[in-house]
C-alpha cells in the first residue's frame, strides 16, 4: 500500500493545475491571425514560454510522488523515451500500455507485496506535453466499469478538439451532453441486433466482391499468389459496407481504382485531424491557416456525397410506404433514425439544424466504422494463420451449419440471415481477435470527488483533472481474470456459466461499455463474422514478409514488436504494419 499511498493529495493538486492555462495567453492580441508569418512567430514565442512553464510547473509540484519514477523537469517523459528506444519509430502509442503493465515490477519493486495480481489496477502517467492531462490508466475491469457503466463519465475534452474539423461538434460523440443524448437515442434503434440482421443480404453483396478480389490475388492451381497489402482491400470493403448499411448506397470502392471522392476526402480529413493531437494541442494551434482550406474542401466533398441521400430519405421516409422491400423502403441506418426523429417531432420535417446533425453523424459513422473494422479483419486472418487448429474447427463449424459446399454459403445466408447466430465458434474467433487486438478505447474526463475503488480495498483512486484511459489491451490479457489468457481460445466464448473459461463480462471491452459504448458494435461483429463465414473455407491467407522485403528491394529494416513483424502502427486507430502484406491461395 505504501507506494500507492504516496499517490494521494499532491498528485491531484498537480493534476488540477492545467499547465497550458498558465501560458495560454494571447500574446499578440485578439486580431485575426490569419497571416502565416504572425502565426509562426506566435508559435515560436509560445514554444519558448512553454519551456519556461515546464520548468516552473514541475518545480512547483516537486512534492508530486507518483508510482513510476518521476522527473521534476520531465515528468514521465524519460519512461516514454525508454519505450521509444525499445520500439520501432512507427509503433502505435497504445502499445505503451501493455509494455508499462508488463514492466511495472522493474520500476515498482514492492508491487507484488500489495497486489495478488500484477499489473496494478491503476497507473498514473505524466507525459505532458505529449498528452495534455495527467493520464490515469485503468488496468482492471472492475474499475473501468465504475466510470463507463455504473456511472458514465463524459468523454474527455480532447474528443471534441479531435472531431471538430470533421463535424463541427454536431455529432453524438462530441456534441454537448443534451444534443449528444438526443442523437444517440435516435440512432440506437438503427444499430439494434435485429435491425442489423435485416441488412445482412446487402452486406453479403459487398463481401462477395471482396471474395472475388481475393480470388484474383491467389495463384493458379491452388498456389500462393503475389504479395499484396490486405488492409487496402479490407478498408475498401468496410467503406462499401458502411455506405450500404447507412444509406443503401453502392460506393464500389473495392473496384474503383481511383478511389471515390468521399473516401479521399475522409482520409484527408482524418490526416488533418490527427494534427491537433500532441504538441499542437498544447501550443493551442487547433488549425493551421493553410489547413482550413483543405478542411473546407474535404467537408464540401463529404457533404456533396451524402446530402442527396439525406434529402431523399427525408422526402420518402420508410414509414409512409407500404411494408414491401422496394428500393426506397430499405430499412437503412439513416431511414430508421429518420423515422425515429419524425416520431419525436410529431411528423414535422427535420429543420436545417437537424439535417446538419444527421450529416455530422453520418460522417462520424464513416470515420468510426471503417478502419477499426478493416484492421480487425486483418488481425483475424493473422490469428487464424497462427492457430491452424482453430482454423480447422472454424471450417468444420461452417460445414456443419452452412453445408459442405462453400459456394452455397452466400445464398443460404442471404435467405436465412439468422443462421449467423448459429455460428458460435465463428463468433468466438471474432471475440478472441478483439480480445488480443482491441484497436480503440475510451478516454473519459475525470471529476472532482469521483474516485475509483477496488472491491475489498480501502484504496480510493482520485480522477479529478485526469484523462481516464480504459485499457482493454491490458485488461483483456490479465491472467488473474482470463484463464490461459495468452491462448487464442474461441471455445471460451462457448463455455457455460460456472465453467472456469466462462468470460467475465467486464473484462472484455474492445467496444467500451455502458451507454456511451460503440454504437456500431453489432454491425462490426456481423460484418467480421460474415467475412469469416464466406471466405475462410475458400482461402489460406499468410503473412508474406520475405516477399514483401524483396518487393521493397531487400534493404529494409526488419522491425519487430514482441517478436512479430506485424504490429500496430499509426496515429489514431491502430493499423497493421505496412497494411499487412500477405499471400493468398485458393483451397481446391
Ligand atoms: C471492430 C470494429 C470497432 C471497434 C473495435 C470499435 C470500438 C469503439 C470504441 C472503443 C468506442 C468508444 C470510443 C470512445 O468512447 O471514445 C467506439 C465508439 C463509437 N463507435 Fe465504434 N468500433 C468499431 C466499429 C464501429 C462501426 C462499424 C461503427 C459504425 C457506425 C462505429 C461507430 C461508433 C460510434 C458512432 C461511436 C461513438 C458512440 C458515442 O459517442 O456514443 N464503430 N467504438
Ligand atoms: C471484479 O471483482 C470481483 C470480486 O473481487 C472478481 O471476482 C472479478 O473477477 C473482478 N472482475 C474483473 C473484470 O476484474
Ligand atoms: C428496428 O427498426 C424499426 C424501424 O424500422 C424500429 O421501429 C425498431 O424500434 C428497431 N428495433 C429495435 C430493436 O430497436
Ligand atoms: C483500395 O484502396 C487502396 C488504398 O487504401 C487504393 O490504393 C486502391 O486503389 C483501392 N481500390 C482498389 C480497386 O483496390
Amino acid at each position: 500500500m505504501r507506494t500507492l499511498g504516496l499517490l494521494t493529495q499532491d498528485v491531484f493538486m498537480r493534476a488540477q493545475l492545467k499547465p497550458w492555462q498558465i501560458f495560454e495567453v494571447n500574446l499578440l492580441g485578439k486580431a485575426d491571425m490569419d497571416i502565416i508569418v504572425t502565426r509562426q512567430l506566435q508559435t515560436l514565442i509560445r514554444g519558448l514560454i512553454i519551456i519556461a512553464a515546464i520548468t516552473i510547473v514541475r518545480f512547483l509540484y516537486s512534492g508530486y510522488k507518483p508510482t513510476l519514477p518521476h522527473s521534476l523537469l520531465f515528468g514521465h517523459i524519460p519512461i516514454l523515451l525508454q519505450f521509444r528506444k525499445h520500439h520501432p519509430e512507427d509503433v502505435h502509442f497504445g502499445i505503451i500500455m501493455k509494455w508499462l503493465a508488463d514492466n511495472c515490477p522493474t520500476w515498482i519493486p514492492d508491487l507484488h507485496h500489495h497486489h495478488h495480481h500484477h499489473p496494478p489496477p491503476v497507473l498514473y502517467l505524466d507525459i505532458w506535453p505529449v498528452f495534455p492531462d495527467l493520464m490515469m490508466m485503468v488496468f482492471d475491469g472492475n474499475l473501468s466499469a465504475q466510470f463507463t457503466q455504473i456511472r458514465s463519465l463524459p468523454k474527455h475534452r480532447i474528443t471534441r478538439t479531435f472531431l471538430e474539423p470533421l463535424t463541427d461538434n454536431l455529432d453524438m460523440t462530441s456534441a454537448d451532453g443534451k444534443q449528444s443524448k438526443v442523437w444517440r437515442s435516435r440512432f440506437n434503434p438503427s444499430f439494434s441486433p435485429r435491425n442489423i440482421t435485416m441488412l445482412i443480404p446487402e452486406l453479403i453483396d459487398e463481401i462477395v466482391v471482396f471474395k472475388e478480389l481475393l480470388a484474383g490475388m491467389a495463384g493458379p492451381h491452388g498456389q500462393w499468389g503475389d504479395v499484396f497489402q490486405l488492409e487496402e482491400r479490407t478498408t475498401n470493403l468496410t467503406f462499401d459496407v458502411i455506405l450500404r448499411a447507412t444509406m443503401d448506397e453502392r460506393l464500389h470502392e473495392q473496384i474503383n481504382p481511383q478511389g471515390s471522392p468521399l473516401k479521399q476526402a475522409l482520409i484527408s480529413q482524418i490526416r488533418l485531424m490527427s494534427k491537433v493531437l500532441g504538441l499542437n494541442h498544447i501550443l493551442g494551434i487547433k488549425r493551421w491557416p493553410w489547413d482550413s482550406l483543405t478542411r473546407a474542401r474535404n467537408n464540401g466533398a463529404l457533404r456533396k456525397a451524402l446530402i442527396g441521400h439525406v434529402q431523399d430519405a427525408i422526402n420518402k421516409p420508410p414509414d409512409r410506404l407500404a411494408d414491401t422491400d422496394t428500393e426506397n423502403n430499405k430499412k437503412t441506418i439513416l431511414n430508421i433514425a429518420l423515422s425515429r426523429t419524425l416520431a419525436e417531432t410529431g411528423g414535422a420535417a427535420p429543420d436545417k439544424r437537424d439535417i446538419e446533425a444527421i450529416l455530422a453523424n453520418l460522417k462520424l459513422f464513416l470515420f468510426a466504422g471503417h478502419d477499426t473494422t478493416s484492421s480487425t479483419i486483418c488481425w483475424m486472418f493473422k490469428l487464424l494463420q497462427d492457430n491452424p487448429g482453430c482454423l480447422s474447427k472454424l471450417r468444420a463449424e461452417l460445414d456443419d451449419v452452412l453445408g459442405t459446399d462453400p459456394n452455397q454459403a452466400a445464398s443460404l445466408l442471404r435467405e436465412s440471415p439468422q443462421l449467423l447466430n448459429n455460428l458460435a465458434y465463428t463468433n468466438g474467433v471474432v471475440k478472441e481477435t478483439l480480445r488480443f487486438y482491441p484497436l480503440a478505447s475510451t478516454v473519459r474526463q475525470g471529476e472532482k470527488d469521483f474516485f475509483l475503488t477496488l472491491p475489498g480495498s480501502s484504496m480510493r483512486y482520485p480522477t479529478e483533472g485526469t484523462a481516464i484511459h480504459d485499457v482493454p489491451s491490458v485488461i483483456q490479457l490479465d491472467e488473474s481474470v482470463w484463464p490461459r489468457a495468452n491462448e487464442f481460445l474461441p471455445e471460451r466464448w462457448m463455455a457455460p456459466l460456472g465453467d472456469p473459461l466462462h468470460p467475465n463480462k467486464d473484462a472484455w471491452r474492445p467496444f467500451s461499455m455502458g451507454p456511451r459504448n460503440c454504437i456500431g458494435q453489432e454491425l462490426a461483429m456481423v460484418e467480421i463474422k460474415l467475412v469469416a463465414a464466406l471466405l475462410c473455407r475458400d482461402f489460406d491467407v499468410r503473412e508474406a514478409w520475405d516477399e514483401w522485403d524483396v518487393r521493397r528491394g531487400g534493404v529494409v529494416k526488419r522491425e519487430m514488436v514482441g517478436g512479430e513483424r506485424l504490429y500496430g502502427c499509426g496515429q489514431t486507430v491502430q493499423h497493421p504494419k505496412d497494411g499487412m502484406p500477405v499471400c493468398v491461395r485458393r483451397l481446391l
